[in-house]
């Protein structure tokens, strides 16, 4: 995100661990075991109940953000555009499943 706004110097071995990493963290997100059936209710989350009335559309978010992550680590990107464009998709990703599955506390 630094790097994208300019705050950081383009070093592409520091992006591509970077991005290796988030795919990594990525692919490890086990929905079945961190949104069980029953969980839903209590305890201090933002989760919304969204999930658990549409598990296959949350599944369907998460599987396009572990796609686009994979993609951009695979993609390697050799300069700040290139980034840029891998960055822009991953960011709605996050924007898009935090809109519809996620509650802001008051
Ligand atoms: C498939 C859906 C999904 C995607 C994709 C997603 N998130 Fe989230 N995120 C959630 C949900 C649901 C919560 C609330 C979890 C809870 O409170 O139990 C959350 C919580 C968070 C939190 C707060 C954690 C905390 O301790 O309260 C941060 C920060 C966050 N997400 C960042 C991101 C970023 C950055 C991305 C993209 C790189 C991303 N998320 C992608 C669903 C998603």
């Amino acid at each position: 995100s630094k790097v994208v706004k300019g705050e950081e110097p383009f070093d592409a071995a520091a992006v591509l661990t970077a991005l290796q990493a988030l795919h990594a963290n990525a692919e490890k997100v086990d929905v079945d075991a961190l949104f069980p059936a029953g969980s839903d209710t209590g305890g201090d989350t933002t989760a919304s109940p969204k999930i658990w009335e549409d598990m296959a559309g949350f599944k369907a978010t998460n599987a396009k953000y572990v796609a686009d992550v994979k993609a951009a680590a695979a993609a390697a990107p050799a300069d700040v555009d290139a980034l840029k464009a891998q960055f822009g998709a991953i960011g709605s990703d996050c924007g898009t499943c935090h809109q519809t599955y996620r509650v802001k506390k008051g």
